[in-house]
């Protein structure tokens, strides 16, 4: 079965059509960019040659690999072997102890970077054409704000691996948090800002944590999201919490933050609590746990991927470094939130091991207009960009007057993560954010593979629009088909991580048998990434999206399952199946079939209801695109929901295939002739 699906505005955005044992890519996209002379001549990483000759070292000598790769970064005793054991429980660096901030921080106020700033922040709010809020955080002071915030949590009770949970959004005292955990041993889990009440409060039962560091408010598209409010509520039934420690953010315009006595402190009082506290560094193992980080899966429960301290840490730190063709004088700024990933390893830990100086912006890419991203560039003079397909779609939506008004001269490198990039958005992304002068780096990657995997690494290879290049250092990725065997060139199938890489998480949060099952069970032994690809004559692989029941929607996973549990909340629903289509500028859209009670009525207000009710449990961003009502679903005969049937409904195909295991044959066509 093959098809392409056509947008409204005339692109071509093929989509992977998946039966159950095999894929069939519909990409030909044979256009090759070299980077320039200029580029290349200066690059780490100056041709394919010397980019074969590195990775080659990589796989068969890891350790003389690693050791020099990571000797600028700071142990405390160094590791007595590489790897240990075998997937899924392999250990790395067995050995060495550390406390990673000191790679972070420390090792830089030896040096003139002390007064370099490690972090130029700009909030949301403009007036004019200006931020009204900027700051510059150098190192000597970053390093100062941890170390007193790691005193407040060690004054408060919090010992090495204690469970703190973070929900703040884009601002300093994000970083300056993460890496007071780290300070003092204590695991963080971020938790994205837009979450709303039920989704926070799991993640807080889930890992039991011990504090909650959240702020009052954050400024969104010109709107005030409450955060403490939500925390507030969530605490109602997370007991485990002791401590809550509130950053004002709002200002004194806003309502005062409502304080329960003995539980909330104002982040200035914790401060105050104990400014040297942190001084001294918990040193740890180099398996000790760094963070947990939730992430959807395909049953409703978030899963919580665990990494580690010294292997997280070097494949962030080298991973920064070689990705982004990393100088002292960058200007790096990676657009993603702290909540998800791509935030821990790309605007802290990675960057700041390395010594950069990171970009960091509190708000959305159109406040108060759509000029905002080129304004920033313009102003601070950034040099690398770092952000997602969706964001880049949305801009050549707004249209080039918006960049074109600003000298984005400053830029030499683009990059580009979360989901595969639709060819035209490259060219577009080339051509009027780079001006055919910067590389794109298109970097593939997983909450669970922690930092980045494959690349187009800049100066040694050249891009293929859509295309997310070579494996990057120490990674042996494979396409297999069902029975195991390796997919010719070009055959779609199954990505897989034939080797353990440093920052591979450890295990899911308290379960690790769902870990095992999620990751080592499809190819026993095998990680198996959950998304299908494939790889062509020169090498390159070409994800094609994922193939479980798991979206990617704006470049963030959303489980189906998770939407489903929440639409089944609702009184008057039945039953439901959350489905994707795709969409010109999420690259998939969130679809619900939904089936009422008896009794209940279909209908806007009900739509509403229901859209709202996702919103409550899960967060807005989750807010399905449409929800389509429906007699019943297509099922089994064992009672199974036969989704495939239901992604081409939602699409606007005609829903063909195998239809032999369907129940009762005239739900579909009911379905189809329910189209809005
Ligand atoms: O399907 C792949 C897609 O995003 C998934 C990982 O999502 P998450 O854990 O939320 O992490 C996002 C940021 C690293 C992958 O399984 N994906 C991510 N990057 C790319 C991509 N698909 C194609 N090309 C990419 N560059």
């Amino acid at each position: 079965m093959r098809a392409i699906l056509r947008f409204r505005a005339g692109l071509v955005y093929p989509r992977p059509r998946m039966s159950s044992d095999a894929l069939t890519s519909h990409l030909t996209e044979s256009r090759r960019f070299e980077p320039s002379p200029e580029f290349r001549a200066r690059a780490r990483v100056k041709s394919l040659d010397e980019y074969q000759r590195l990775y080659r070292e990589s796989l068969d000598d890891p350790r003389a690999f690693w050791e020099r790769e990571t000797s600028d970064l700071v142990f405390r005793t160094r590791a007595t072997s590489t790897c240990d054991g075998a997937p899924p429980h392999a250990r790395w660096f067995t050995g060495a102890t550390l406390n990673l901030t000191e790679s972070c921080l420390d090792r830089h106020l030896a040096t003139s970077d002390r007064h370099k700033a490690a972090i130029i922040w700009e909030g949301e709010p403009e007036a004019g054409g200006r931020p009204v809020e900027t700051r510059t955080v150098t190192y000597g002071e970053l390093h100062r704000e941890v170390v007193a915030l790691a005193g407040a949590l060690r004054a408060l009770g919090v010992t090495k691996g204690d469970r703190v949970i973070l929900d703040l959004g884009l601002v300093p005292e994000a970083a300056i948090a993460m890496l007071a955990c780290a300070r003092i041993g204590a695991v963080h889990g971020v938790v994205f800002g837009g979450f709303a009440v039920e989704a926070l409060r799991d993640r807080i039962n889930d890992c039991g944590a011990k504090v909650v560091i959240t702020q009052d408010g954050a400024f969104r598209r010109g709107n005030v999201v409450p955060m403490k409010a939500t925390v507030d509520r969530a605490l109602e039934e997370a007991k485990s919490v002791e401590k809550v420690i509130v950053l004002p953010r709002l200002g004194a315009a806003h309502a005062p933050i409502a304080l329960q006595p003995g539980r909330d402190l104002l982040w200035s009082d914790a401060l105050a609590l104990d400014p040297r506290g942190g001084a001294a560094p918990e040193i740890v193992d180099a398996e000790h746990p760094l963070f947990i980080l939730y992430t959807s899966g395909s049953t409703g429960k978030p899963k919580g991927v665990l990494h580690t301290t010294a292997g997280y840490l070097a494949g962030a730190h080298v991973s920064t470094r070689y990705a982004f063709d990393l100088r002292p004088e960058d200007l790096f700024w990676c657009t993603a939130d702290i909540g998800w990933v791509t935030g821990h390893s790309y605007v802290v830990y990675g960057p700041l091991s390395n010594g950069a100086t990171v970009l960091m912006y509190e708000g959305a890419p159109n406040a108060p207009d759509p000029g905002r991203f080129w304004r920033i560039i313009e102003r601070h003079g950034v040099t690398v960009l770092y952000t997602a397909p969706t964001a880049i779609r949305a801009f050549m939506r707004w249209g080039d007057q918006h960049p074109s008004a600003c000298d984005l001269s400053s830029l030499r490198l683009l990059g580009s993560v979360g989901e595969p990039i639709n060819p035209e958005a490259w060219v577009w992304y080339h051509t009027v954010i780079g001006k055919g002068r910067c590389p794109i780096v298109d970097t593939w990657w997983q909450t669970e593979t922690g930092t980045i995997m494959m690349v187009t690494l800049p100066g040694a290879t050249f891009g293929k629009p859509g295309s997310t290049g070579l494996p990057f250092f120490g990674v042996e990725p494979d396409i297999w088909r069902a029975d195991g065997s390796s997919a010719a060139p070009n055959e779609g199938g199954k990505l897989v991580l034939k080797r353990h890489h440093p920052s591979m998480l450890r295990t899911i949060w308290g379960d690790d048998e769902r870990y095992q099952k999620t990751y080592y069970s499809e190819f026993s032994g095998t990680y198996f990434t959950g998304d299908g690809a494939r790889r062509d004559e020169d090498g390159y692989y070409w994800v094609l999206g994922r193939i479980d029941d798991v979206l990617n929607i704006a470049g963030h996973r959303v489980g189906t399952a998770e939407i489903e549990s929440a639409v089944v909340g609702h009184p008057a629903v039945a039953e439901c199946a959350a489905v994707g289509r795709p969409d010109e500028l999420k690259g998939q859209a969130l679809v619900v079939f939904v089936t009422l009670k008896l009794g209940h009525d279909a209908g806007p207000s009900m739509r509403e209801s229901i859209l709202e009710q996702v919103s409550r449990d899960i967060g807005k961003f989750a807010r399905p695109d449409e929800v389509r009502f429906a007699d019943a679903l297509p099922k089994t005969r064992s009672g199974k929901i036969m989704r495939r049937f239901l992604k081409d409904i939602a699409a606007g195909r005609s829903a063909t295939g195998d239809a032999s295991t369907l129940e009762d044959l005239t739900v579909l066509a009911k379905l189809s002739a329910n189209e809005e």
